[in-house]
């Protein structure tokens, strides 16, 4: 079953990552080590989550090779401009200890009622990142939170297509427009929080999902990333948990399930009213 993901441009990414926003107490080093040495192979940080220098710690006392890791950052949007996104990414890689990203992402569009020219602010920074790719300090560039409102003035005037789009997508809140228009694209779609914050767990149809398929519902959920060609970035403080959401590839949902999932999104679940990053 799929480990991996090819992006457009070739490029090659672990089908699940270790998402690492909120990991940022003392023991977050601890924590991305123990993750890279249970076997993610794909950790996803960003300049706001304000973790890049553990994240990088965490890597250092790993004994995973830096070029078997796949790592991603982000650019925050208080610097969509050219020079702040280029300063931003070289602090990244300052944090992180390392002297390039195999991916880097723009983390969210400039909200378009602040500024009126936020077309032209996202393609500014936009243009920083294309330059680091054709440096080869990025080797994938892409998106976060860009909806296809958002995408579509920047498809428009890009030299180079964004190989990702990172959005919110579980079993609660499933986005299915923004996804397939990013899959007819052939933008890669990752999943933040594809627990839906552990609120959807506890869901009837996905504790019956659960029993059928001899999994947990945490696995439900990050299988039905997967089986939609969609990315997820799990995080998990425990060990225990780490492991339980890479062993997700020995089963597959039914059409016939992922289709009542999109329904339960759709037509209401018991806790939903996502909140906002
Ligand atoms: P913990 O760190 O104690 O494991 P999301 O990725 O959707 O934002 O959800 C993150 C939350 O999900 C964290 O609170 C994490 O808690 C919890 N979590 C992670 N993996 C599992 C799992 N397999 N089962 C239940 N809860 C999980």
């Amino acid at each position: 079953m799929e480990k991996t993901f090819t992006l457009s441009n070739g490029v090659t990414i672990p089908s699940v990552g270790y998402g690492t926003y909120k990991v940022i107490d003392a023991s977050a080093a601890d924590i991305v080590r123990t993750a890279l040495e249970c076997g993610y192979r794909h950790l996803d940080t960003a300049r706001i989550y304000g973790n890049e220098k553990e994240v990088g710690e965490g890597m250092q006392m790993s004994s995973v090779p830096r070029n078997e890791i796949f790592l991603t950052s982000k650019v925050w949007k208080t610097h969509l401009s050219y020079d702040d996104a280029l300063r931003s990414v070289e602090e990244s890689l300052k944090d992180l200890q390392t002297d390039y990203l195999d991916l880097c992402l723009l983390h969210w569009p400039m909200p378009e009622g602040d500024h009126a020219h936020w077309q032209q602010r996202d393609l500014a920074a936009w243009q920083a990142l294309e330059r680091l790719y054709e440096e080869k300090v990025v080797h994938a560039i892409g998106v976060s939170n860009f909806l296809p409102h958002h995408l579509m003035p920047l498809l428009a005037k890009a030299n180079i297509k964004p190989m990702v789009d990172q959005l919110e997508i579980h079993p609660g809140y499933c986005q299915p427009y923004a996804m397939s228009f990013c899959q007819k694209e052939g933008i890669q779609v990752e999943a933040w929080s594809p627990l839906g914050r552990t609120r959807v767990l506890e869901e009837p149809l996905l504790l019956e999902l659960a029993e059928k398929y001899g999994k947990s519902p945490a696995q439900i959920c990050l299988r039905f990333a997967l089986d939609n060609g969609v990315l997820p970035l799990p995080k998990s403080a425990s060990l225990e948990r780490m492991k339980a959401n890479l062993d997700v590839f020995d089963f597959r949902l039914s059409p016939e399930d992922i289709s009542r999932i999109f329904t339960m999104a759709q037509t209401g679940w018991s806790n939903q009213h996502p909140d906002t990053f």
